[in-house]
C-alpha cells in the first residue's frame, strides 16, 4: 500500500499544516537543541517546505550554508521560492538513503518528521555518519503514533481509522528503534526529549485541525474504512469540540546525536 505523496497538493497542505504555532513551536525547540553557529554547514534531510531550512540559514548566516535535501519536486519548489532572499542555502532533489555529498561535508544535520517515510534506516544513517565530519551532530525527530490522544466516543471506528492511517508511513513507530539505530551507525546520544502537540481546544490554526481532515481522506479504503467511517469519525471529533471537551496530543521523540 502506497505511504503519504507529497505532490503539489501534499505539499500545500503540509506548508499549510506546519505554519501553525503548534509546528512553530516545534521548529524553535529543534533550532535552540540543534544549535546552529555563524558560518557552519548544515544538511536538511528531507527538507519539505523548507522552513527549518530558513530557519538554519538565518543562523548559520552567509558565511555558513545550508543544504536543503528532497526527493519531492513540489516540496522543493515551494522550499526555493522561501530560500531565494538567502542565496547560501541549496535545495536539492535527492533521497535519505543516497546523500549525493563527499564525506565529512556537514558540521551539522537535521531529519525532522522524514525517516519514518524512509524503508532503509541503517543505510540511511550510515549516510548520515559519512556526511557528518567527526564531531558533528544529528537532530533526528519522528513521531509515534502510539503516543496519540484524541477524544472520541467512539473509540472502535477510531482505532481502526488509526490502524489505516499508520499506513500513511513506513515506520509508525520509529522512535523506540532510534536510540539503538543511531549508537549502530556511529553516533554517541547524549540527549533525547519529547516535543508534544497538544490541542485542547479545535480551531483552524491547529496541528490537529489539519492533521483531522487529510486523516479523513488518507484512510477512506484501507483497512475496510469506508468514506461514511470517515466522516461519522470526523463527525465525532468535531462534535466534541462543539460540546467543549475536544482533546488531541501527540508526541514527538526527539534524539540529538553526535558523530563519533
Ligand atoms: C512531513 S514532511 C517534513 C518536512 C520537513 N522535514 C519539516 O519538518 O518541515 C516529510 C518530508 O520527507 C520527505 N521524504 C520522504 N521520503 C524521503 C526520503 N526517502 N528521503 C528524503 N526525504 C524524504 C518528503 O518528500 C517530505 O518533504
Amino acid at each position: 500500500m502506497a505511504t503519504l505523496e507529497f505532490d503539489e497538493e501534499g505539499a500545500r497542505r503540509v506548508e499549510r499544516t506546519y505554519a501553525t504555532p503548534d509546528v512553530v513551536a516545534q521548529r524553535a525547540q529543534v533550532l535552540a537543541l540543534l544549535a546552529p553557529q555563524p558560518g557552519e554547514r548544515v544538511l536538511d534531510i528531507g527538507s519539505g517546505p523548507g522552513y527549518l531550512a530558513a530557519s538554519l540559514a538565518d543562523a548559520v548566516g552567509p558565511t555558513g550554508t545550508v543544504y536543503g535535501l528532497d526527493p519531492s519536486p513540489a516540496m522543493n519548489a515551494i522550499a526555493r521560492s522561501r530560500s531565494a532572499t538567502r542565496p547560501w542555502i541549496r535545495i536539492e532533489d535527492g533521497d535519505a538513503a543516497t546523500l549525493p555529498y563527499p564525506d565529512s561535508s556537514f558540521d551539522a544535520a537535521v531529519a525532522t518528521q522524514v525517516y519514518e517515510y524512509v524503508p532503509d534506516m541503517p543505510r540511511a544513517l550510515a549516510e548520515l555518519r559519512r556526511v557528518l565530519r567527526a564531531g558533528g551532530r544529528t537532530l533526528v525527530l519522528d513521531t509515534d503514533w502510539d503516543s496519540l490522544v484524541w477524544h472520541t466516543t467512539d473509540r472502535e471506528l477510531h482505532r481502526r481509522v488509526i490502524a489505516a492511517w499508520e499506513e500513511h508511513v513506513v515506520h509508525p513507530h520509529l522512535p523506540c528503534l532510534l536510540a539503538g539505530l543511531l549508537r549502530r551507525a556511529g553516533f554517541t546520544v547524549p540527549e533525547q526529549r519529547v516535543v508534544v502537540l497538544f490541542n485542547p481546544q479545535l480551531h483552524a490554526q491547529t496541528f490537529s485541525a489539519n492533521m483531522m481532515e487529510l486523516i479523513a481522506e488518507f484512510v477512506v479504503g484501507r483497512r475496510g474504512v469506508t468514506a461514511e467511517d470517515a466522516v461519522a469519525w470526523l463527525g465525532d471529533l468535531r462534535a466534541r469540540a462543539d460540546e467543549g471537551d475536544y482533546l488531541f496530543s501527540l508526541t514527538r521523540y526527539v534524539f540529538l546525536a553526535t558523530a563519533t
